[in-house]
């Protein structure tokens, strides 16, 4: 039987809910050690431009191809497009979301153990180098990782399970906020530690000799990454938007939101990194090693370093849910399974995984696949692939082949609101530019940059 569709409360609930599957690890975790990892201010121009360029127009496509139907990714495009194999790209997003909600969920799993740590008084207190340490401990006990990601997963499917409204929008009105202001505070702090400039310096001064095309290909990933691009995750949420949801002001309202708090990740993280004489390109432990170091110099460390690990939990499990979100109702929609049905199977399949996952620092750290861990290689596989080239092939969809009108209508809110300049913008984009980053792509992966 298929259940009745329902929509998000009011329009601010819906944004909420989108801003809260866009900020989450990504801009917090994994922003700034990809930016460490690729010399900083010019990996950074490079994504704000991806932003500017390819990240809203592809999240306006996403909105447009979702708001109109009311359908996720496979039906859409058999509504839109009858008969066009576009509709192949669904079937890319569901694996693309399980992929990616696998190894995230580990991640959420470390900041749980570091959440308790904090609540119980042993996380602080530790030199830099034994947060490294204690950090390698962790990834590297099978059994503490594993456990930490399936209490992880147990409570993902749990507010899941209460349905879209009540547990999505609920959270992420409160907490998203206050992560902000939390966030803003811990800049502060960070700015005021002697030697910071020196990390101002790395975040904001661009060094093109440093970046090299991997660091291109890793900020258009990154940015995917970031907005929930490419795994059909918008065209998901939005097909629960009401009909009077503003897409274009919405889309950029994200975007900015998003963007502002990865850059105030950056402007938390690297200012102490070179304050503590630390190294910026520490890879995925990076704000593990950190984080605590920049609590326990504030006054109330502990306090603060329970909140901070809270809101980023609330701004992760905001994120898998999206994530969850896409299989189960792509099942819903595409085989008539009950919610419960569909819950229960992506929970199975996300859970596989993300054990996996979980131990590719520890038992299965031998299985490499193209040289990488199963971690490693998912979380460059995920943002890199799927999710780049989910977005592109979405660009190139809606620009070259979903009806003018339909983006008109969409757009403005069938001629309520003007759409001026943004309309032929986000075409060039989609059309021009979109197709300029596949074979910046591909040519990257062929090796010949
Ligand atoms: N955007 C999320 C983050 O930055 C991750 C995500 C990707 C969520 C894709 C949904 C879909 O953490």
């Amino acid at each position: 039987m298929k259940e009745k569709r329902t929509g998000f409360a009011t329009r601010l609930g819906a944004i909420a809910a989108t801003v809260g599957s866009a900020v989450g690890l990504g801009n917090i975790w994994r922003f700034p050690y990809q930016a460490g990892d690729n010399g900083g201010g010019a990996y950074i121009l490079v994504y704000l431009l991806c932003v500017v360029l390819l990240g809203i127009p592809i999240m306006m496509s996403e909105f447009i191809i979702g708001r109109s139907t009311h359908k996720s990714m496979k039906g859409a495009v058999q509504e839109l497009t009858p008969g066009s194999p576009f509709k192949i790209f669904s079937y890319v997003g569901v694996l693309g979301a399980l992929l990616i909600c696998g190894y995230y969920s580990v991640v959420c799993g470390w900041v749980i153990e570091y959440l308790w740590n904090s609540a119980d008084g042993s996380l602080l207190g530790h030199t830099p180098e034994q947060y490294g340490d204690m950090f390698g401990a962790l990834v590297g006990t099978p059994q503490r990782c594993v456990l930490w990601t399936l209490l992880f997963l147990l409570l993902n499917f749990l507010v899941l399970s209460r349905g879209i409204q009540k547990g999505v929008e609920r959270m992420a009105n409160i907490m998203m906020p206050l992560l902000f202001i939390l966030l803003i505070v811990f800049c502060v702090n960070s700015l005021l530690l002697p030697g910071s400039m020196k990390g101002m310096d790395f975040l904001f001064n661009p060094k093109f000799e440093d970046l090299g095309w991997k660091g291109v290909v890793d900020a258009m990933g990154q940015a995917f990454m970031s907005l929930s691009l490419g795994v059909t995750c918008l065209i998901t949420y939005s097909s629960y938007f009401n009909d009077d949801s503003r897409l274009m002001k919405d889309a950029v309202t994200i975007s900015a939101l998003d963007t502002l708090v990865a850059i105030l990740s950056g402007i938390v993280i690297f200012p102490a990194v070179f304050s503590f004489g630390l190294e910026p390109n520490a890879g995925p432990k990076l704000i593990f090693e950190i984080l605590p170091t920049i609590f326990q110099q504030m006054p109330g460390g502990v306090i603060w370093s329970v909140l901070f690990f809270v809101l980023l939990f609330f701004a992760s499990i905001t994120s898998t849910i999206s994530l969850s979100e896409i299989p189960i109702t792509f099942m819903i929609d595409e085989y008539k399974m009950s919610r419960v049905k569909a819950l229960i199977i992506t929970a199975v399949l996300m859970t596989t995984v993300a054990v996996l996952s979980a131990l590719s620092f520890s038992t299965l750290s031998d299985v490499k696949l193209f040289g990488k861990n199963i971690f490693d290689f998912l979380d460059y596989v995920g943002p890199n692939i799927f999710m780049l080239l989910g977005g592109l092939v979405t660009a190139i969809y809606v620009g070259c082949f979903l009806k003018k009108e339909i983006i008109h209508n969409q757009l403005t809110n069938g001629g309520k609101y003007r759409s001026s300049f943004v309309q032929p913008y986000i075409i060039f984009c989609l059309r021009f530019i979109a197709p300029v980053a596949i074979i910046i792509i591909f040519l990257y992966y062929t090796g010949i940059f």
